[in-house]
């Protein structure tokens, strides 16, 4: 890895130094010197879109907390297009950005960018997902992605009773997210993992055969995509007197999709268990009418909070360390060995997420975390 490592750094960085090895021979870049004279330190944010409920919070924590701390914010979205991305990171290294944060549309299409944002000296923090195919990342923060896929599949087995099936068959389906996205792949193994020994043993079957990873992938997480493909699968598997038990989304807006093709196109009067991630309003009230059966809660404040202390040490010069997890005041695990992006091993900041349904919505999103309300409009998302 050393070799290929100084191998990208030669070609990509004709007029910069390479960065400078922290102890587990980790690179991070260090900022000696900032590009703007006037003193003014700035972030540059890149969210994938604006369309998802969540990357508009994210976008907006990270500036709110940012301005708090005085730093100059330019916040950008990309509509799920690599190209625009690509076109807003550039603008914002050209507009003098101190430090990057950015997460990306597809994880591997970055590298040329990195290279130029290291050419400037800018280190740049990858936030909830990994940027992939460079050596250019100075820290990665997210969700424990594999645990999110876990608790999906979790829920799953608990909710059919699959360790006690009682000669029962379970026909279930799988719904993954975007394979550009390099959480997509661990949010399905962290689920499927669970459920193998299940399907292995025949206790669940998935009638329409799509198991893998890539043939249950939903292009740019859309809930159109998940909904025309469920569409499809009710009809070809689904059409009589065949129950479907449950399926496995891997996100909120999948989630949609799905609920929207039963709605339309199953017939039979079971509930099917449905889960998702990110807590969206909608799929909460959809949780609450019993619709979908459970969603994976990722306090956006608290990732926005990591990805702000990051920044700050950056900026003052201080290494990427375990030692940081300290400054956090939740849950947070550094991990050195879990996110290699095809190149380097990425120093990671992980947080821990939270199973929420109808029974603790209210305890854990409201009491617990203060990030909703509820009342007669249902749950509202708190921005402060
Ligand atoms: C995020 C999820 C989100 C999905 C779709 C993933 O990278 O971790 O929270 O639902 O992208 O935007």
């Amino acid at each position: 890895m050393v070799c290929l490592l100084s191998a990208v750094l030669l070609v990509g960085c004709a007029q910069k130094e390479a960065p400078e090895q922290a102890e587990e021979g980790i690179p991070t870049i260090a900022v000696e010197d900032h590009h703007s004279d006037d003193g003014v330190l700035r972030v540059g944010i890149s969210m994938p879109s604006s369309s998802l409920e969540r990357w508009n919070h994210d976008g907006e924590f990270l500036k709110k907390h940012l301005e708090n701390e005085g730093y100059e914010v330019e916040l950008t979205f990309s509509d799920n297009l690599i190209d625009t991305q690509i076109d807003n990171i550039d603008r914002l290294i050209e507009d003098q950005s101190d430090v990057l944060i950015i997460a990306a549309v597809d994880g591997k299409a970055l590298s040329r960018v990195m290279e130029t944002a290291a050419g400037n000296n800018i280190p740049v923090i990858s936030y909830d997902r990994l940027i992939c195919d460079t050596p250019f990342v100075t820290a990665y923060v997210s969700y424990d992605n594999y645990r999110v896929g876990q608790l999906q599949g979790e829920y799953l087995r608990d909710a059919l009773n699959l360790d006690h099936p009682y000669d029962q068959t379970y026909h279930i389906e799988l719904v993954s997210g975007d394979s550009a996205d390099n959480n997509a792949a661990f949010f399905y193994n962290g689920a499927y993992d669970v459920l193998k020994p299940y399907i292995d043993s025949g206790v669940v079957q998935v009638l329409s055969g799509q198991k893998d990873f890539y043939t249950t992938s939903t292009d740019q997480w859309s809930g159109e995509n998940a909904r025309s493909r469920m569409e499809i699968l009710l009809g070809a598997y689904y059409s009589s007197s065949v129950t479907l038990h449950g399926v496995l989304c891997a996100n909120d807006s999948t989630a949609s999709g799905v609920m929207e093709a039963l709605e339309r196109d199953y017939h039979m009067d079971n509930s099917v268990v449905i889960t998702g991630q990110d807590c969206d309003v909608s799929n909460l009230d959809a949780i609450m009418e019993g619709k979908q059966s459970m969603s994976v809660y990722k306090d956006l404040n608290r990732e926005a909070q990591t990805a702000v202390e990051l920044t700050k040490a950056i900026l003052n010069g201080e290494s990427v360390n375990a030692s940081l997890v300290e400054r956090m005041e939740y849950p947070c695990r550094y991990d050195t060995s879990q996110y290699n992006n095809g190149i380097i091993s990425v120093p990671s900041f992980l947080l821990e997420p939270e199973t929420v349904t109808a029974d603790n919505a209210t305890d854990i999103l409201v009491e617990k975390y203060g990030s909703y309300t509820y009342g007669e409009l249902g749950f509202q998302r708190v921005m402060e």
